[in-house]
């Protein structure tokens, strides 16, 4: 098995894009060679409440192990329980070259009109790449707005490599089939997001079922009627990749049951298959959640297993680099 790692930020509730995008395929054939991370110090990169960010960083574990991640195959941890993330992290940043990180474009999209941005937000793709590089990281499995984090990384790696000596594996980053960019279900042309979206373009899996059925009778359509998906029909074809993530079917198979039918019918039945999906997820989260404790002590266990293979990594690098401390 490749080792994997991944990550996601507890900035806000996980919502289908993330579920789709990433969640979901964590849980898919588990390996002890994966290992995923609850990025808690990627989201102080913008302004967070301490009490929410803390109580956030449970629930987001929370979810994972309610989608079926099973804390007795994979690893799973909170990244600031492993130190060696922000020091590694700043030998990288000695490394990335401000041109590369000009060139972000979650950079730009996110310092977009804020008044102050954080050094943190420039610097946050060279602190992802450390995450990545701790583990000997082949394959990072994401969705379409992390590729070009995931690039940055394989650079990164290679010109310390060539600079300093083998040291780390070169990662790439894999994309689900579809769904590697689930759209706002409001706004068919921006991504569905924890941070710009309004409630009803996201679905969140924390949402009950009339909930997730609303929204999605209320997403936006396309002009026309007919159901396809195609470059013309963005908002039709969003909701067909949803309904084929969830279902294990292509859109086009789906979109040919609705011939000669409308929208209106599509969304009925993608709702519920929509819920019918996340329903095993819903319940095992209150479950979880409702046992903070146990929650805390599994994610500890997680982080002492990362933290084993990252101190060896991070050791080598130190090495390679010249520091004698
Ligand atoms: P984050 O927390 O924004 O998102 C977590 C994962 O969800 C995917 N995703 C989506 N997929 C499909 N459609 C969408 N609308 C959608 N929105 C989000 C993201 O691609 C991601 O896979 N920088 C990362 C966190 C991170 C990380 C890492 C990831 C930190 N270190 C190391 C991989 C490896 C982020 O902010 O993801």
């Amino acid at each position: 098995m490749a080792r994997r790692f991944s990550g996601m930020q507890p900035s806000g509730e996980p919502h289908l894009g993330n579920y789709v995008g990433a969640i979901a395929r964590w849980a898919q054939d588990q390996s002890p060679d994966h290992v995923y991370c609850v990025v808690d110090l990627h989201a102080i990169t913008v302004p967070q409440d301490p009490a929410a960010l803390r109580a956030q960083t449970l629930e987001l574990a929370a979810w994972l192990y309610a989608a079926g991640l099973d804390p007795d195959v994979v690893t799973l941890f909170v990244q600031s329980a492993v130190h060696e993330h922000a020091e590694l992290g700043w030998i990288l940043q000695c490394v990335a070259t401000m041109g590369e990180l000009n060139r972000m474009t979650q950079f730009k999209d996110k310092s977009a009109g804020r008044g102050s941005v954080l050094v943190g937000l420039y610097t946050y793709p060279v602190l992802q790449a450390a995450d990545i590089l701790l583990y000997q990281t082949e394959e990072v499995p994401v969705g379409e707005d992390q590729r070009q984090h995931v690039e940055l990384t394989r650079d990164v790696a290679q010109r310390f490599n060539s600079r300093f000596g083998e040291t780390f594996v070169l990662p790439k980053a894999t994309l689900p089939p579809v769904g590697a960019r689930i759209m706002d279900l409001q706004q068919p042309d921006r991504k569905m997001s924890k941070s710009t979206s309004t409630p009803a373009g996201v679905i969140l899996l924390g949402d009950d079922e009339a909930t997730t059925r609303r929204k999605i009778m209320r997403a936006v359509t396309d002009s026309g009627s007919e159901v396809r998906p195609g470059p013309d029909k963005p908002a039709v074809t969003n909701l067909l990749d949803v309904f084929a993530a969830v279902t294990g079917r292509s859109p086009v198979d789906i979109a040919a049951d609705y011939d000669g039918r409308g929208y209106g019918d599509l969304k009925r039945d993608l709702a519920e298959a929509v819920n019918a999906h996340l329903r095993p997820t819903r319940t095992r989260y209150a479950e979880i959640a409702a046992d903070p404790g146990a929650l805390r002590e599994q994610l500890r266990k997680g982080a002492g297993r990362a933290q084993s293979v990252a101190a060896e990594t991070l050791d080598r690098a130190r090495r390679n680099v010249g520091l004698a401390g």
